[in-house]
């Protein structure tokens, strides 16, 4: 990747994930994940329940967080051409670019791959094979909100990288295929706090009114429930072999046709 090839990291020690950046809550979820005498009930105990298959988690140490937001307000900062994450974020940072792409590999495989066998076998949770994950910003003056959507993924893991700023909570509705409309009421951010949630899960962002928000987002693919079904258009997909990536989440050598973010 040719941004991340010419830039320059802050802290390099960062670049590659170890077990002391991850919250000792977290490592005690993840250990009891693997134990095969665990349900997904013991899990669930240690982690908050939002309903709906909504649940949050200590992942970083605030240091952690501390260290990465640094290092991403460098990169933000450099003159390095910059891609937009996705297409609902004008603002933003792909971590593939940035140079983080065999990080969150170890992140999913290791240590998120165990929790979401357990809570979501139904939604490719025990076959995820590749990831799309980026920073999102939020600003006054930039982007300040997001509009209701679900994600491009078949399990989302959204986590808290600062707190210097007001109001900015996710707000959750029903599954995308659900013609209900009630929404959820919102959830506040904490630093270091993972939200893991189904892709399918309709949600949006309010407003921030003061202050710049970061969360990392780990959209999480399983190339066998979207080989089957694209979540994007509900078709069977049509794949045509890539030469490059990971084909959008589909089987790892193609790409599908309806790929829109
Ligand atoms: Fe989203």
């Amino acid at each position: 990747m040719q941004v991340a090839k010419d830039y320059k990291p802050l802290h390099p020690e960062i670049f590659t994930l170890q077990p002391s950046f991850l919250d000792a809550k977290f490592h005690e979820i993840v250990q009891l994940a693997q134990d095969p005498e665990q349900t997904s009930e013991d899990i669930i105990k240690y982690m908050k329940n939002h309903q709906n298959r909504i649940f949050s988690f200590p992942v970083f140490t605030t240091e952690f967080c501390k260290l990465f937001l640094e290092e991403i307000v460098n990169f933000e900062e450099s003159p390095l051409p910059k891609g937009r994450p996705n297409t609902m974020n004008q603002y933003g940072i792909s971590l593939e670019e940035l140079g983080f792409d065999r990080f969150i590999s170890s992140l999913r495989s290791t240590y998120l791959t165990p929790l979401t066998t357990l809570l979501f076998p139904d939604w490719g949770g025990d076959s995820l094979d590749s990831h799309k994950s980026f920073i999102v910003t939020y600003k006054e003056g930039k982007d300040v909100d997001l509009t209701y959507h679900f994600d491009n993924a078949e399990i989302t893991l959204n986590v808290s990288l600062n707190e210097d700023y007001s109001d900015g909570e996710l707000y959750f509705g029903p599954m995308r295929t659900d013609a209900s409309s009630t929404v959820r009421s919102g959830y506040s951010h904490l630093l270091g706090r993972g939200l893991l949630h189904r892709g399918q899960q309709r949600h949006g962002a309010l407003p921030i009114s003061e202050g710049v928000r970061y969360n990392l987002i780990i959209w999480m693919r399983s190339s066998q429930i979207r080989n089957e079904l694209c979540p994007m258009c509900d078709e069977k997909p049509t794949l045509v072999p890539v030469k490059n990536g990971y084909g959008d989440g589909f089987s790892m050598n193609t790409v599908d046709v309806c790929s829109t973010v």
